[in-house]
């Protein structure tokens, strides 16, 4: 996110514009936490993860009294147009904005949990990811030595992607997503014939939207003898040095938000599809249908054998 912070500051200045920044999300744009920014306020930030503008949630956004309270305090700045950078709810406001008042806000996508369908990828799961790997390369070394199996559960509420792309960049041997049916039966039959073809461990990458890593232990436990582990890799999947691949796409993405703002097209979000940057109407990405990536699944499943 910061990457896209120092983008949209100094793009827009580039560009002629004035910038604020307004701190701790929707929650702070109602309380008027809001602060000039010029080139300088931004140095430093790109190799940090985080916000340097912080986050909140803010629930009484969706009601039109705070709303009209947000509208008011941008009116006092002078504020012409808002770039959002967050998930499914905040783009939310977005929609609400255009909506109710006719005011300009964009969305540059913002989640670990790569669950906005309308694009391929949302900022922040990339690193997010390779802290997964991170952590599944350290888990495979004493998993070997040991012979054991490791549950590695992940963040992703109902999205299993980072479950997916961590299984198949992690070499997992069995991973399970919401998306898909769990079957305790077949898993336990896995690991027993795992053992018997020779492999040293096993990992299984859960998704948190399956279940918790513990639930998934007790169950294997009534199946087999095999000595399993538990590892809930919690939030140090949101913080950590941020990828080459996320400070790419974060200035990408703020350039295009800043373009979208300069044209006066508001109630717009920006995502990217076969690696080309792009941008669509908020309402229309909020209602595309999120699908499991089928392909990516099924090659997790061959590889693993
Ligand atoms: O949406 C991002 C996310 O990290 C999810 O993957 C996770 O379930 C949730 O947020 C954790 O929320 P909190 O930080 O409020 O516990």
């Amino acid at each position: 996110m910061n990457s896209a912070i120092r983008a949209a500051v100094r793009y827009g200045i580039s560009e002629g514009m004035e910038v604020y920044g307004i701190e701790c999300g929707y929650r702070g744009l109602i309380n008027g936490y809001i602060t000039r920014m010029d080139n300088r306020s931004v140095s430093g930030i790109i190799q940090k993860g985080g916000t340097i503008l912080k986050t909140d949630r803010c629930p009484e956004f969706k009601e039109i009294e705070y709303q009209q309270k947000a509208v008011d305090v941008l009116a006092a700045y002078g504020i012409e147009g808002v770039i959002v950078i967050g998930g499914d709810g905040s783009f939310r406001g977005i929609q609400d904005m255009k909506t109710n008042f006719g005011y300009p806000f964009v969305g540059v996508p913002g989640t670990i949990d790569n669950d906005l369908a309308y694009t391929d990828f949302t900022l922040g799961f990339d690193t997010a990811v390779n802290t997964v790997l991170w952590a599944v390369n350290n888990l495979r070394d004493t998993m070997t030595s040991h012979e054991r199996v490791c549950i590695v559960e992940v963040m992703g509420r109902k999205c299993g992607d980072i479950a997916i792309y961590g299984a198949l960049a992690g070499g997992a041997e069995i991973m399970l997503v919401p998306e898909v049916q769990v079957d305790i039966a077949a898993i336990s039959k896995k690991i027993i014939q795992n053992k018997i073809k020779g492999k040293k461990s096993d990992i299984i990458m859960l998704a948190e939207g399956v279940c918790d890593a513990e639930v998934l232990r007790e169950e294997l436990k009534k199946r087999t003898s095999i000595s399993l582990r538990t590892v809930k890799l919690g939030h140090i999947q949101r913080g950590g040095t941020p990828t080459m691949a996320d400070r790419v796409l974060g200035a990408k993405f703020a350039a295009r938000a800043v373009d979208l703002l300069k044209q006066d097209k508001g109630g717009r979000v920006v995502g990217i599809k076969n690696n080309k940057i792009f941008d669509m109407e908020v309402g229309q990405a909020l209602n595309t249908p999120r699908k499991l990536n089928k392909e990516l699944y099924e090659l997790v499943n061959k590889l693993s054998q």
